[in-house]
């Protein structure tokens, strides 16, 4: 697996230490507002878990599951497989996703929860990669780890064909073990 690595991006320690820095902030923005914190799975899942035990203050937990299918016109139809469990009306909302590339995953997880009428949305984001924004995204994440440049990069619950979830770390996939 790690020989496929061809650079790390982003230490373990650089990660924990982002996190609790954004703890910090997100403990003081959400204190005493309850808030239902969302993850779309799967890519979040060490995020969401390393990132909820640094907000100190009391929130719920909620997930959704989607599927994108990139169309032959590239507008990348999503379907939701698991839709959020509780009812989140009158709430405030934090969404957590791994990585903010095209933006169409967000916008759509966005406008869904916005359906529901919720007291706000915010967006925290580990990583996002501007460059890769599609034409007419406008939506941007309240909250972002790392601002990255045009790499694929594994690991920390990012995958390349669903493996490399478990590294601990991010890593840029070397070209070769794509083909
Ligand atoms: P979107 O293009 O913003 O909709 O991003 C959709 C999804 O693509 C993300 O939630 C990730 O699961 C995946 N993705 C985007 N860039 C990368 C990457 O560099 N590595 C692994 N997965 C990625
Ligand atoms: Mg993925």
């Amino acid at each position: 697996m790690e020989q496929n690595i061809q650079e790390v991006l982003l230490t373990e320690e650089q990660i924990k230490n982002r996190i609790a820095e954004l703890g910090r902030i997100l403990t003081e923005e959400y204190r005493d507002k309850n808030p239902v914190v969302i993850g779309v799975l799967k890519g979040v899942v060490l995020f969401y878990a390393d990132m909820v035990r640094e907000i100190k203050t009391s929130c719920q937990m909620e997930f959704m599951r989607i599927s994108s299918y990139e169309g032959t016109d590239s507008t990348g139809k999503i379907i939701i497989r698991q839709d959020v469990s509780s009812d989140i009306q009158g709430r405030h909302v934090l969404i957590l996703e791994d990585i903010f590339d095209t933006g169409n995953t967000l916008s759509f997880v966005y406008q869904h929860l916005l359906e529901k009428k919720p007291a706000s949305v915010k967006i925290c984001t580990l990583l996002d990669k501007p460059s890769r924004r599609k034409p007419g995204v406008t939506l941007q994440a309240d909250y972002v780890g790392f601002t990255i440049p045009n790499y694929f990069v594994v690991g920390y619950g990012l995958d390349y064909n669903e493996y490399y979830r478990n590294l601990p770390y991010i890593g840029i996939l070397k070209p070769e073990a794509y083909t």
